[in-house]
């Protein structure tokens, strides 16, 4: 069977793009940068994208478009031994996808909210209490969360009804819509915020520096971190996505473009998110490192009480900030649910459709935990767990696998054969001992600190 192919470059760039631009960069960078010190995160952050994420992005492409395979197949061609290595991402990918869904599900469910600002005053209890129904511990499941669980069926629907119709028909055609569709979106959240009594105070706080936070090592951990979940590395999405490029297909200047566009994407959301959170101190009088909640709260708690208080086309901008979450998770989401599906292709030999069916149904399933009126517990701690001993553990097997197992010179001559730019011996040593080095520091830490 003929492996299926992009249709164009802009179709490869923009589905690799539509993975990385994701959830976590609009709640996950924003919670990060306001916990890190505001625009001191900045700096860990920048690091991290050029000595980890590009590398990685590069070594990702590189592994799926000189092997055609999805991630297991592609290890398994550097060494048989290596093959459990893609299924480890693969696996780690599937477990983030059936949360990461379940989010997306709660951005749906809130945008349906947002034409008539149903969650009131109480953003909080709202969030909580109606949506979520959380009970009091993890054990205590207290059945399904209804509007949820909908919801969840809704996104799994979407994520079936893209993946099945193929890479060319389905994934490559969704995001030549939702990419464009969601940096308008943006756009108009940002000029939005911008035009707000006391953004100017929030775009300070986000972009002024407080580097006596950069002493502490936890800064860096994070920014490592969110840089491999951010750039979709680690759970052979790159792996994949690149293994359905033509031959003559640049490697190092596409993973340069998905990389940069990642970034931007969250720097240039962060005034959105700052710029609102600015006018809101502003508007009840208070402090803006008091306005910013954690995590995921930002999303569904802090930024619905801003929007209440928006002085004009409140619910244009909450329809559209709901939109654009799960626009920015939907891309994401087929992504994760391809790479299982491709190697669940390679592996066994069976046609796309039945893959996609098996895949979905067992994703669907999965999801269920989470929506449970328990769910928020679990998905806390598996979140934590998979980021760490899915994404970042598997960036390690893979670099010490292809460079230290397999040879480096010629995944780069294979690299540079294709490629615009020319990949330097900066590569070879980033991969070969400074991301090794990082990661196991990371995850040595992380042990540690449990
Ligand atoms: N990169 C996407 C985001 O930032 C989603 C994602 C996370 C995809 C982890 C794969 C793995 O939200
Ligand atoms: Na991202």
């Amino acid at each position: 069977m003929q492996r299926e192919h992009w249709a164009t470059r802009a179709g490869f760039v923009l589905a690799a793009v539509g993975s990385a631009i994701g959830l976590g960069n609009i709640w996950r960078f924003g919670y990060l940068v306001y916990k890190n010190g505001g625009g001191a995160f900045l700096i860990p952050y920048f690091v991290a994208l050029f000595i980890a994420g590009i590398s990685l992005m590069i070594l990702e492409f590189a592994l799926g478009h000189r092997f055609r395979a999805s991630a297991p197949q592609a290890l398994r061609a550097i060494n048989k031994k290596f093959e459990w290595i893609g299924w480890w991402a693969v696996v780690g990918g599937m477990i983030i996808t059936m949360y990461y869904s379940v989010v997306i599900a709660w951005a749906l469910v809130y945008f349906t909210k947002a034409f008539t600002l149903a969650w009131g005053a109480e953003t909080k209890a709202y969030y909580f209490g109606q949506i979520l129904q959380l009970t009091d511990s993890p054990w205590n499941f207290g059945g399904f969360a209804v509007e949820v669980l909908v919801a969840t069926a809704v996104v799994w629907a979407l994520n079936w009804f893209i993946d099945f119709r193929g890479v060319r028909k389905g994934i490559e055609k969704a995001n030549m819509v939702l990419m464009p569709l969601l940096w308008i979106l943006a756009i108009i959240l940002v000029v939005r915020a911008l035009t707000l009594p006391g953004a100017i105070e929030g775009i300070e706080w986000y972009l002024k520096p407080d580097f006596s936070k950069l002493a502490d090592y936890n800064i860096w951990l994070s920014a490592f971190g969110q840089i491999f979940f951010t750039l979709s590395l680690g759970m052979g999405i790159m792996i994949a996505y690149a293994s359905y490029l033509p031959e003559k297909s640049d490697i190092a200047n596409n993973a340069f473009i998905v990389a940069l566009a990642n970034c931007a994407f969250s720097f240039l959301i962060g005034f959105a998110i700052f710029g609102t959170l600015g006018y809101m101190a502003y508007a009840t009088g208070s402090e803006i490192g008091d306005v910013v909640a954690q995590s995921i709260g930002l999303a569904f708690v802090v930024f619905p009480q801003a929007l209440n208080m928006l002085p004009a086309l409140k619910v244009f901008t909450a329809v559209v900030f709901f939109l654009a979450l799960v626009v920015a998770g939907l891309s994401s989401s087929i992504s994760l649910v391809e790479a299982v599906v491709a190697a669940v292709m390679d592996r066994f030999g069976i046609e796309r459709r039945k893959a996609v069916n098996l895949v979905v149904g067992i994703g669907f399933l999965g999801s269920l935990l989470y929506t449970t009126k328990a769910g928020l517990y679990w998905l806390d701690i598996v979140d934590h767990f998979v980021n760490y001993y899915g994404l970042v553990l598997v960036g390690l097997l893979e670099v010490i696998a292809v460079a230290w197992f397999f040879d480096l010179g010629k995944i780069r001559e294979h690299i540079n054969a294709v490629s615009e730019i020319k990949v330097g011996s900066w590569w070879n040593f980033a991969v070969k001992f400074a991301v090794p080095a990082i990661l196991l520091v990371l995850l040595g830490f992380d042990i540690a600190g449990n």
